[in-house]
């Protein structure tokens, strides 16, 4: 099979892979590199438990080619937390009662994160905006808002 080799930073490191045509990003970032944090719900773009920060963006890592990282700044749910210090969204979350199965945690996490680091202060309909992606099953979203709110 033809592979492609590709350069990209992930969670602040440097790294390397080497790729084929087909592969997704999911698959790179979960089976290559371990970082199981991000999540696989439909696989057609519509659940957004795959998502993570490219290029300061959230997108679905679902409906990313791996190949498409190369020359990329990539952010997963594993590059939030520094140490043993969570990020304050991680945090606000976890007070707010903002996670409950979890699974739809991680992207819930990267789409609010996307959004404060270009607007620190959303309103809650720009909050809402930014989550419209991500579907949750547990919460009915209130405490995902107040979360984001107040982080
Ligand atoms: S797994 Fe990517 S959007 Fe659902
Ligand atoms: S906490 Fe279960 S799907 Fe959101």
């Amino acid at each position: 099979m033809k592979t492609t080799h590709i350069s990209f930073k992930l969670n602040g490191k440097n790294v390397e892979a080497d790729v084929t045509t087909a592969q997704r990003l999911i698959d790179l970032l979960r089976e290559e590199f371990d970082l199981t944090g991000t999540k696989e719900g439909c696989g057609v773009g519509e659940c957004g438990a795959c998502t993570i920060i490219m290029n300061k963006r959230a997108v679905n890592s679902c409906l990313v080619l791996a190949a498409q990282a190369d020359g990329s700044e990539i952010t997963t749910v594993e590059g939030l937390a520094k140490g043993e210090n969570l990020h304050p969204l991680q945090k606000s979350f976890i007070e707010h009662g903002a996670v409950q199965c979890g699974f739809c945690t991680p992207g819930m996490l990267m789409s609010s994160e996307a959004l404060l680091q270009e607007n620190p202060h959303p309103t809650e309909e720009e909050i809402k905006d930014a989550i419209a992606g991500n579907l949750c099953r547990c919460t009915g979203y209130k405490q995902i808002i107040d979360a984001v709110k107040e982080a």
